[in-house]
């Protein structure tokens, strides 16, 4: 008999352009559409599917465990968490950027190798940065958002944020300092999943790649 496979995706817009892409590869979850339902996981009988949405940074503790299979959620989230589990397809959703970013005045404090404060949602993804990449030791800060706030305050000397269209940083008198990498939305299997499922899971993400292509094709 075939086991369910479970989907866990990050509640908000991810989750809805992921169910397009997987309705474009004949997936559908008509139970998942009514806005009005309280119903919290979501099933294709025919197809032997489930479908929950969760709190961005809890998909990749589902996938881990395996309380689901497959998960979709950002690559900020997955560099934050450092789960185990695998990450198998760029979905090139929400494109954005983490970035250092601070007032033009931070730069040459950034520099000078003094330790600075970094204020920062992330702060796994700070301290790799500064300290396996950049071999410099600073200060972070824990924050939970409106992270811009901490430099205009005198919190700290810079920030390492998601950026997507700079308007935040902009009206705010602050810029991009240093880039850390490009970030998206990205489908994550669980390790045990992969081997057990590999069938169903490998021509799922080469349906999905082949949607993903097309679109781009159609975009240039
Ligand atoms: C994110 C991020 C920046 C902003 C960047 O914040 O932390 O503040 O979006 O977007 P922009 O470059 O297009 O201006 P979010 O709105 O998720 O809320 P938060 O401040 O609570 O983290």
């Amino acid at each position: 008999m075939t086991r369910y496979l479970t989907f866990a995706l990050a509640k908000g817009r991810i989750a809805k352009k992921t169910l397009s892409y997987l309705e474009q590869v004949g997936i559908t979850c008509e139970e998942m559409k009514d806005p009005d339902t309280r119903k919290l996981i979501f099933c294709n009988e025919e197809l032997k599917l489930k479908f929950f949405l969760a709190k961005a940074t809890d998909v990749p503790t589902y996938v881990e465990y395996g309380a689901a299979d497959i998960g979709v959620v950002g690559k900020d989230t997955i560099m934050e968490e450092g789960r185990k589990m695998y990450e198998v397809l760029d979905l090139g959703l929400g494109k954005c950027r983490m970035c250092v970013a601070g007032p033009e005045s931070a730069k040459k404090v950034l520099e000078s190798g003094e330790i600075i404060r970094v204020a920062t949602k992330y702060p796994r993804i700070a301290k790799d940065y500064f300290y396996n990449k950049k071999h410099q030791t600073v200060e972070i800060i824990k924050l939970n958002g409106s992270i811009e706030l901490a430099p205009i305050v005198g919190l700290s000397e810079v920030i390492v944020d998601i950026v997507e269209t700079g308007s935040t940083l902009r009206e705010n008198g602050l810029v991009v300092l240093e880039e850390i990498c490009p970030l998206s939305a990205r489908m994550v299997v669980n390790e045990v999943s992969m081997k057990m499922e590999h069938e169903r899971i490998n021509s799922l993400i080469k349906n999905l790649k082949e949607v993903l292509d097309k679109e781009k094709e159609h975009k240039s």
